[in-house]
């Protein structure tokens, strides 16, 4: 098999890296939600690695639930239309939430997904995205805690794909360009 080396240039963060990082955003998690019904909601299936890393780092038993929705499909650039691919199973209503991304883009995502938990009755909605593209924003998404701000490049590993590929990478790495061009 080609060495998947070729494939990537920068490494963004290793894995130890966003570790230690996922270490810091539970306790300020566990503080910030102590007292409270909390549920941590996890977007598929990017945010697999970053669910089963943050949720263990978390001192308490927490709850967690999915939603599969997706706006990428095959291709490198979000495509605006967002389709659920598999409702939560929980009723939000009450519960204090903690949507968990692995990464926010554009925004469309996540601001579609804000938009429509809102009508669910949660008692409040919050986000943690483990990696950010501040110059890739096309809505603005209020994110209450974030991992890592990171330039505007396609970045793949720890859950992160392109084309169903790389999810498995224990580091985030940028992809280089002669892969999808
Ligand atoms: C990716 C990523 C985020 C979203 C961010 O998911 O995991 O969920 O895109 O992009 P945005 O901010 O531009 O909306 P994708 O749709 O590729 O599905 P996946 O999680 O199954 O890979
Ligand atoms: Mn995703
Ligand atoms: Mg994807």
């Amino acid at each position: 098999a080609a060495d998947i080396s070729d494939d990537l240039t920068d490494v963004l963060a290793t894995e130890e890296e966003i570790l230690a990082k996922l270490d810091e955003v539970a306790a300020a998690v566990a503080a910030d939600y102590e007292g409270k019904d909390l549920v941590l909601v996890g977007v598929l299936k990017g945010a697999i690695m970053v669910m089963a890393d943050f949720s263990r780092a978390l001192p308490t038993l927490v709850p967690m639930d999915w939603m599969a929705v997706s706006s990428y499909g095959a291709g490198t650039k979000s495509s605006g239309v967002v389709q659920i691919r598999k409702d939560l199973d929980t009723d939000l209503s009450g519960k204090h939430v903690l949507i968990v991304e692995d990464i926010i883009d554009s925004g469309l995502t996540l601001s579609w997904l804000l938009e429509n938990f809102s009508s669910r009755g949660a008692a409040s909605v919050e986000v943690f995205a483990l990696f950010r593209k501040p110059d890739a924003a096309k809505v603005e998404v209020h994110c209450r805690y974030v991992g890592f701000d990171i330039p505007n490049d396609f970045v793949v590993g720890y859950g992160l794909d392109y084309d169903e590929r790389y999810r498995n990478l224990r580091d985030v790495a940028v992809l280089a360009p002669h892969v999808y061009s």
